[in-house]
């Protein structure tokens, strides 16, 4: 991704290993901080996906790979390291696609620094092809919506959600993005707003609640992430994706969600099987540290809703753009 620091544009990615340390952008001093982050331990992997220094399921799906590595460069316990990784967080599927994915190559004895960065660049290339597929969405002049961060900082490089946008731009499309805020954490205000400013594309930060408004007086188009996709293609996505998807239907809105294949879990028969995490309630009551709340006030924070697939007009994956009905089908003997 192009990040813009003191006039100098930087090629950079949001998570990559080297000289025997991870390396991350830290996403939460983003964006007034760009600062990277270095760890040599998976004790500290582990603690930078809780706390989400990295955030978003592929980009966590890649810490969790480099986390396994450091775990076998210290010749650790794999099986205690792959219980730290998998219990971060709950819902994002590629964290525990990767840790598998990392084992099964260790156990093959395939050299574990080629296999995390196997990893990770596979991620990268699926986004960018997610990004040619969702491009042929995108009509010049069309007014897109998204909501939360599925940009390349989600993701490695290139994005979800933005892979799209962000081609369509490279070719030359006027486009015009709406980035929902995404309350509580506010990944769209700060996360993606910095990467479409990085990148120079139009954009205009809203407030979740004005998603409605904005898609009457003329939205074309809504893209968003995914953080686990069922069997069946009800998809969980930060909190806040089930209304927009349930408006959009009503305002006659397509609605896509964008994810490579690392996140479908076919495990899991339907939306209401995905485990969705319950973060603190600081995260609602207090912004960046100062208490907005009644001191008293109770406040619930579920990180992320369910949508059903019948509100979806398609699935852009690496491999094209999929009815959620065909998602056996079509995923049958494709992985990583
Ligand atoms: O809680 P986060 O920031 O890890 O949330 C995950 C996400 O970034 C979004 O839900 C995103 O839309 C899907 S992941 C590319």
């Amino acid at each position: 991704m192009k990040i813009v620091i003191g006039g100098a544009v930087r090629e950079m990615r949001a998570v990559w290993y080297e000289e025997g340390a991870v390396h991350m952008l830290d996403q939460k001093l983003l964006p007034h901080k760009v600062q990277v982050v270095k760890m040599t331990t998976y004790h500290q992997v582990a603690e930078a996906i809780r706390d989400m220094t990295v955030r978003g399921a592929p980009a966590i799906g890649v810490a969790a790979a480099y986390g396994m590595l450091l775990a076998a460069n210290n010749r650790e316990d794999l099986e205690a390291a792959t219980e730290e990784l998998k219990g971060t967080r709950p819902t994002a599927f590629d964290l525990f696609f990767a840790v598998d994915h990392m084992n099964a190559k260790i156990a093959a004895g395939i050299d574990p620094i080629r296999a995390a960065d196997d990893y990770a660049d596979t991620i990268v290339e699926r986004c960018r092809r997610i990004g040619e597929h969702g491009e042929h969405l995108i009509k010049d002049g069309d007014r897109i919506m998204t909501h939360c961060n599925a940009g390349a900082l989600a993701t490695v490089d290139w994005g979800t959600a933005l892979a799209p946008i962000r081609e369509a731009w490279r070719r030359g499309k006027e486009i015009f993005v709406y980035v929902s805020e995404t309350r509580p954490r506010l990944q769209g205000m700060k996360l993606t707003a910095f990467e479409l400013l990085n990148e120079g594309i139009p954009h205009a930060i809203i407030p979740d609640g004005a998603s409605g408004h904005f898609m009457r007086e003329g939205v074309d188009l809504i893209i968003v992430g995914a953080d686990r996709i069922a069997a069946n293609g009800d998809f969980a996505n930060k909190i806040g994706t089930y209304e927009k998807a349930v408006l959009a239907k009503e305002l006659g809105v397509p609605f896509y969600t964008a994810a490579p294949l690392s996140t479908f879990d076919l495990s899991i028969e339907r939306g209401e099987d995905i485990p969705i995490e319950y973060r603190g309630e600081e995260e609602v009551t207090m912004i960046d540290g100062v208490r907005i709340a009644p001191i008293g006030s109770k406040a619930l924070n579920p990180g992320f809703d369910v949508t059903p697939s019948k509100y979806l007009s398609g699935i852009i994956t690496e491999n094209g753009v999929l009815d959620p009905k065909d998602i056996r089908e079509n995923l049958k003997g494709a992985r990583l």
